[in-house]
């Protein structure tokens, strides 16, 4: 009997760790809010830019900027972090790692990125994004050896990679696991509004140096933008199985279409080919950050799927590396959504059967507050 239970129980697994594609239909099993804003947590007033991710002994980790005065960009900010050991069931109470103090151009989050190797997490934000009464902006980095219960003082990395505004992600960074570059750290992000563009740190000693790799510019180039100019924007690099970097961009000023922008790199980063851009017309999209994730065969992608409003935040999935979307989607949450991000811990617990969406939820905002959901993606097989 217990035998039969537990054959049955390995029958389960083994099928889920090599099941056929055709079985892939996700169901939401799990909400919950982290936070919410409003001054009610820490007296914190907005909460924005949500980040997760799997941590090295396979615990998750939910990042967001606090806002202390207002939901504005500038002003003063804390990062805000909470841990779930337990498959995002339950969530430990909000701790604040970083105090920006009472600067007018704060913080901005930001990417995070684990490095498998060494075990060691990575959190990269910005400081003085805008300009605003400082004279640079400063990329600075954060390191946790113990799965995010402790983190180094941050490390100002602009003294190696230059003084010119860099906004990671926001999203997560991505490890190599693949050649070319096996074991490179990748953070991509984007400059400042007038001379955007993508580009992406590099480092190739686990996080002890990091050095400007490739980038894909906006045109006209380093020239005010308007409506039609091309501005990738706010991006989510992920590694596909033959070791190229796929990485999906916020189409800023609606280049082509009000859709995403997807470009390419087969160099791990060294160079992003104007030739590898494509517009993803599949992924209709207001200019948002999105989240995106390879994982066992399929590609997942989530963002508010709406041309012209932040609302409809909607799952994606694709069995051909993006190239098409299937027809089936899930609706995670119709009204107001803003930002997002994926993350899943199979590389560490053999959980091949969840991956876990961060959002900006609202009922008549998108910065009301910042939700886990965790979808099974065989549903309810
Ligand atoms: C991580 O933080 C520790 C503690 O501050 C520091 O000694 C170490 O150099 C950092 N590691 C990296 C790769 O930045
Ligand atoms: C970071 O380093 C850059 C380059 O040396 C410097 O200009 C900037 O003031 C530093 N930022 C901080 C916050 O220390
Ligand atoms: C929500 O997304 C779905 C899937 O793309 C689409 O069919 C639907 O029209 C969207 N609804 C709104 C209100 O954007």
């Amino acid at each position: 009997m217990a035998a039969t239970a537990l054959l049955l129980l390995l029958g389960l697994h083994l099928l889920h760790a090599s099941a056929p594609l055709t079985q892939v239909s996700p169901v939401i099993t799990l909400e919950q809010l982290l936070w919410v804003s409003g001054r009610v947590i820490g007296a914190v007033d907005t909460f924005r830019i949500p980040l997760i991710t799997y941590t090295p002994r396979g615990q998750l980790l939910a990042f967001a900027e606090a806002r202390k005065h207002s939901a504005s960009d500038l002003g003063a900010k804390f990062i805000a972090t909470r841990r779930s050991h337990d498959g995002g069931y339950t969530w430990g109470p909000t701790s604040f790692i970083i105090d920006d103090g009472s600067t007018q151009d704060g913080l901005n989050l930001g990417a995070v990125v684990v490095d498998d190797e060494t075990r060691n997490i990575f959190l990269v934000y910005t400081l003085c994004a805008h300009y605003l009464q400082c004279g640079v902006s400063s990329v600075m980095v954060t390191n946790s050896s113990d799965d995010g219960v402790t983190w180094s003082p941050p490390r100002n990395i602009s003294q190696e990679i230059g003084t010119q505004m860099f906004a990671p992600g926001p999203g997560y960074g991505i490890q190599k696991k693949i050649a070319p570059k096996k074991g490179r750290l990748i953070v991509c992000g984007h400059g400042t509004l007038e001379e955007d563009g993508i580009f992406c740190l590099l480092s190739d000693d686990h996080g002890n140096s990091w050095r400007r790799g490739g980038s894909l510019e906006g045109l006209p180039f380093k020239q005010q933008k308007r409506l039609g100019d091309f501005s990738p924007d706010e991006c989510q690099p992920y590694e596909l199985p033959d070791g190229s970097v796929v990485i999906n961009a916020r189409n800023q000023y609606f280049y082509h279409c009000r859709c995403r922008i997807v470009a390419a790199s087969t160099d791990a980063c060294d160079t992003i080919p104007l030739e590898s851009v494509r517009f993803d017309e599949g992924l209709p999209d207001p200019a948002v950050a999105a989240g995106a994730l390879y994982k066992g065969g399929v590609t997942y992608f989530v963002n508010p799927a709406n041309q012209a409003h932040r609302v409809n935040l909607t799952l994606r999935w694709s069995f051909t590396s993006g190239d098409s979307w299937e027809q089936n989607s899930i609706q995670i949450w119709p009204g107001p959504s803003g930002y997002s991000s994926l993350t899943t811990l199979s590389r560490h617990l053999e959980d091949n059967e969840n991956i876990y969406i961060i959002y900006e939820k609202g009922r008549r905002d998108i910065t009301e507050s910042i939700a886990l959901v965790k979808v099974n993606v065989y549903g309810s097989i």
